[in-house]
């Protein structure tokens, strides 16, 4: 069984700056829920318990959500609110993480190499932070599964529009399967001309630890980092690497333009704030759509 998750967390959040100077965007909420615990929730699901955490210096908010916090949990009781209390204790207990320093912001495949003492020489999971999938859990378990059927890494795919793939690592990939792909070459965030398909990574990945020799002979990329999407190319030189094509939804929390899409649709999905918000979006397109016919 796949016992350990890579979590990289330790990036800038360049593109929610100023609100990332002090603040992870991993910590950014979806409605009350950070984007984290989305994360975490889903390896849960599917059977992970091991979570490393590669963070920075000013990444702690992570490290506090996931601890205890008894001087809060007094004061709900005291206030009675039972609900709530109940809620954070269960957060407080959901991992028994581990956290690594990546003392230097040099790159997601850095980042991720940077985890290779706790994780050792075994097949492990890496979460991408700021993409939630809907159906996660299936495809965590897909991609386990598959990594026992070949015996190598896997990554999760899903299409996007051509206008979309600077956005993402896109790969070129044969069917072998219904949703599983072999990998024949990979690429960092191409322009639309470049790019050798519209399917791009989804921040989910399984490896084999040869990774980290690949990830230890990668030169600088993308951006001037050291890419994880380079690291994988250097390993397709050895290894197949396989894909699987994710099923559901995809939000991406990564940019402020698909942060407040994926906020919306999940207020829609929320029985407490559903009809509220939904009247409140008609209004507003109404007002807009009356400012754009106004003669
Ligand atoms: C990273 C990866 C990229 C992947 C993306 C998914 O990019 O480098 O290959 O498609 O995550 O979110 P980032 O979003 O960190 O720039």
């Amino acid at each position: 069984m796949i016992r350990k998750a890579v979590l990289p967390v330790a990036g800038w959040g360049t593109r929610f700056l100023p609100a990332t100077k002090a603040m992870p965007k991993e910590m950014f909420p979806i409605i009350d829920k950070p984007v984290i615990q989305f994360i975490v929730e889903e390896l849960l699901e599917a059977g992970v318990e091991n979570v490393i955490f590669v963070t920075g210096r000013h990444k702690r908010p992570i490290e506090h959500h996931f601890d205890i916090n008894t001087d809060l949990e007094k004061h709900l009781e005291e206030a009675g609110k039972e609900d709530v209390l109940e809620n954070i204790k269960e957060i407080s207990h959901m991992i028994n993480p581990i956290y690594l320093r990546q003392k230097e912001q040099l790159g997601l495949g850095h980042a991720v190499l940077t985890a290779e003492p706790a994780v050792g020489n075994e097949p492990f999971l890496v979460s991408l932070g700021d993409i939630i999938l809907e159906r996660g859990r299936e495809v965590i378990e897909k991609m386990i599964e598959a990594h026992y059927r070949f015996g190598k890494s896997v990554i999760a795919l899903h299409e996007v529009e051509e206008k979309e793939v600077s956005k993402y690592g896109i790969a070129k990939v044969k069917r072998i399967e219904e949703d599983i792909y072999i990998v024949e070459d990979l690429v960092e965030k191409p322009s639309p001309e470049e790019a050798p398909s519209n399917l791009a990574i989804v921040g989910r990945y399984v490896f084999t630890p040869r990774i980290f020799d690949k990830l230890r002979e990668t030169k600088p990329g993308k951006g001037g980092e050291i890419q994880l999407t380079d690291a994988m190319k250097l390993l397709l030189e050895e290894e197949v690497i396989y894909a699987y094509k994710v099923e559901g939804k995809v939000y991406d929390t990564g940019n402020p333009v698909d942060y407040i899409k994926t906020i919306v649709e999940f207020a829609l999905k929320r029985e407490d704030i559903r009809e509220e918000i939904l009247s409140y979006l008609q209004e507003i397109l109404s007002k807009q759509t009356q400012l754009i016919d106004r003669p």
